[in-house]
């Protein structure tokens, strides 16, 4: 069996979102190796593309130097959360250039990639094409300003970049020019009935993503854009120079080239997996986003390449914290190393586990819920068993357990119930396996409860009785941490080395219990999740905000030097009605407007002449700085100055107040 998680961007670190993910697969491959499956576990950073050439270029660095130190980093946190990778890669290798280049080959041969000229927006300061995203404008539909180049935020439209009214490059805040260029393209309509087949095969997909997929398969295919010009940071398109491969199209080869590093370190063979009779099972793990890309891209790349298809593409839902969508402002947005910095990753690690199904539904972190959870299940239950039972044993046995258990029909009750909860970890039903395990913990709790040990040490000549209660509480719990391993495996890793046992393999009805064994003394195997350090987190993550200067018209305009507010309340603001306006005869930027100040008249002229028609401006508000000297000029004396913001040219926006301002009210 071969397992992948979707490969992390290389240009930000890991959050709390992504560890959705990366802790739902780890979960799985783990539970699959304690079944004794042959399970490899394969990841990378995906380093390609357009905003990891610009993030390098901000930062002042190479994009290698970028992504080699950013792929550290994923590393160490991944390592942070327990994720136990068999090979965690870069789609930056030599492997997985070879491999793209391979497929691309053979899509070619096969009659499955067309050239086309297609017309883009292009940067002529930067002098390179833009990315739908790296475009700003107005919506060609409803003309909400400031959107994206693919689509509105405000009225849901999608578009192409060039349909955008009054676009700006994010990259240099110029003003973008159309410009033909040769692209390739991927035939997915080639594979219309190959993938109508694909997504409807049992199991491939979950039953709701196979709707949605098959509501895509319904409005058509398009062919897909596999080409980016030069300046790019990616795999050069073999045979042609300037051209590279979209990010999108390497990146889920990466899985193969991953697997395929492993395979030259750990002598396994590469096509038994990927080979196109491979009896192996293949499972990518991603989240609803990536929907698209996994469920038909792939599969049809794959089929056309001559190669197998996955087995199954599990999505998984987003992550909100407190209710909403991550935040940076409110402290939300939770890098995995802040968390780390100051909490128990098994507690994580559990809380996932508890609210994950096998279904696409957005999960929530809500800390009072988390600590209540953590400490109630993992703590008050499961290691409370432990910590009720170790004592008893250490201090009046030296450690040993019993000879028999008193019960052996509750530990076989407990070993029975292995079959379930291995059912639904395979399920991916993690929460309902915890509710399981969680019922089981109960039963066990209950079971000293009514046996009182610590009465029964009270009273001279019930040794026997004390010490068999104790073995049979230990015996419990060992196979309650038993079935939690895949969830907390530090947890179970200690709790191993308490009970003195080797690395536990998944129990069945073979198992034996612990009888005549000698324990190793108990120390916490897990602490109480303390909501002060859940603060400090949420403290911590507010100071990651940093301002925006990535990129945008900030970046062209930089932020001037601070001033002290004396100096800020030197500049009278008033607002004004604009009364008047018109062309200057002569005046090639001008437009010459006549101001209300509430009791005052001014003549100004102001340079927005390719920006506004006169007759839209008459009528209304703006700022004006009135305490400005007046100054000379060909055409008259201008007595202050408008305010408008942009870059200049017809890229100007003339500031205006909010309803209810009056002509002659300062600013301030
Ligand atoms: N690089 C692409 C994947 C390429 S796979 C061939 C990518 N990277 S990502 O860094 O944006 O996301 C990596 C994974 O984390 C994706 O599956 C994504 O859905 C998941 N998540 C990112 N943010 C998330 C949440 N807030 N909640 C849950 N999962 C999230 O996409
Ligand atoms: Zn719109």
């Amino acid at each position: 069996m071969l397992v992948t998680s979707a490969l992390p961007y290389a240009n930000g670190p890991i959050h709390l979102g992504h560890l959705v993910e990366y802790i739902q697969t780890d979960i799985w491959v783990r539970f699959q190796k304690m079944r004794g499956t042959t399970c490899w576990y394969v990841c990378a950073d995906d380093t390609h593309g357009t905003p990891i050439m610009l993030k390098a270029q901000q930062e002042g660095m190479t994009p290698e130097a970028l992504i080699e130190q950013v792929g550290k980093e994923h590393r160490e946190d991944f390592a942070g959360f327990d994720i136990a990778f068999d090979c965690y890669y870069s789609t930056h290798s030599q492997e997985n250039r070879d491999l793209a280049a391979l497929i691309y080959q053979r899509l070619k041969e096969a009659g499955h990639i067309e050239a086309r000229t297609i017309t883009q927006l292009y940067d002529p300061v930067k002098k390179m094409f833009l990315p739908d995203r790296f475009i700003r404008g107005e919506c060609p539909r409803c003309g909400a300003r400031d959107q994206y180049g693919d689509s509105c935020e405000a009225c849901g439209a999608t578009y192409s970049p060039t349909e955008l009214k009054n676009p700006v490059s994010a990259v240099s805040g110029a003003k973008p020019v159309e410009k033909e260029t040769l692209h390739y393209f991927f035939k997915l309509s080639d594979f219309k009935g190959f993938l109508k087949d694909w997504v409807h095969r049992k199991g491939h997909l979950q039953p709701e993503v196979a709707h949605k997929v098959d509501e895509w398969l319904q409005s058509g295919l398009r062919d897909w854009d596999i080409t980016r010009d030069a300046p790019y940071f990616g795999f050069e398109i073999p045979d042609a120079p300037g051209k590279y491969f979209y990010v999108w199209l390497d990146a889920p080869i990466g899985y193969m080239a991953s697997f395929k590093h492993l395979c030259a370190g750990k002598g396994v063979n590469f096509d038994d997996y990927w080979g196109p009779d491979s009896s192996a099972e293949l499972y990518h793990f991603i989240g609803k986003d990536i929907i698209y890309f996994h469920a038909l891209f792939w599969p049809a790349m794959l089929h056309g390449a001559g190669f197998r298809t996955p087995s199954a593409v599990y999505a998984h839902g987003f992550l909100t914290v407190n209710g909403e969508k991550m935040s940076k402002s409110r402290g939300t947005f939770i890098k995995a190393r802040t968390y780390l910095d100051h909490l128990d990753p098994q507690y994580l690690r559990y809380y996932f586990a508890a609210k994950l199904g096998a279904g696409v539904e957005d999960l929530d972190l809500n800390f009072d819920d988390f600590t209540q959870r953590v400490n109630s299940d993992l703590v008050g239950k499961v290691v409370n068993i432990a910590s009720r039972c170790a004592g008893f044993i250490k201090k009046r046995f030296e450690g040993k357990l019993a000879a028999v258990l008193p019960d052996p029909d509750l530990f076989h009750r407990f070993l029975g119930a292995g079959e379930e909860i291995a059912t639904l970890y395979e399920a991916r039903e993690f929460g309902k396996a915890m509710r399981e395990i969680m019922a089981l913990a109960d039963v066990a709790n209950q079971y000293i409860d009514e046996n009182k040990p610590w009465v029964i040490a009270k009273e001279p000549g019930r040794e026997e009785e004390l010490q068999a209660i104790c073995t049979q509480g230990l015996n419990l719990f060992r196979l309650l941490v038993t079935y939690l391993k895949p969830v907390v495996p530090s947890l179970a890793t200690k709790s191993e080395a308490f009970l003195n046992i080797s690395s536990q393999p998944w129990p069945d009805v073979s198992t034996e219990p612990l009888l005549n064994h000698r324990i190793n003394d108990f120390k916490p195997l897990l602490t109480r999740v303390d909501p002060d350090k859940i603060s400090a987190m949420v403290e911590a993550s507010k100071e990651n905000l940093e301002p925006a200067v990535a990129s945008g018209p900030l970046a062209a305009e930089p932020i001037a030097d601070l001033i002290d507010y004396q100096e800020f309340a030197k500049v009278d603001l008033r607002i004004a009605r604009i009364v008047e306006a018109s062309h200057v005869a002569g005046a090639e930027k001008l437009l010459q407007l006549t101001l209300d100040l509430g009791g005052e008249t001014r003549t100004v002229f102001a340079g927005i002449k390719a920006a506004y028609d006169p007759k839209d401006l008459v009528g209304r508000l703006t700022v004006v700085v009135a305490n400005l000297k007046p100054r000379k000029m060909r055409f008259g004396l201008s007595e202050g100055m408008v305010l408008a913001a942009g870059p200049g040219g017809d890229e100007l926006y003339l500031l205006s107040p909010d309803e209810g301002a009056q002509p002659g009210m300062r600013v301030k």
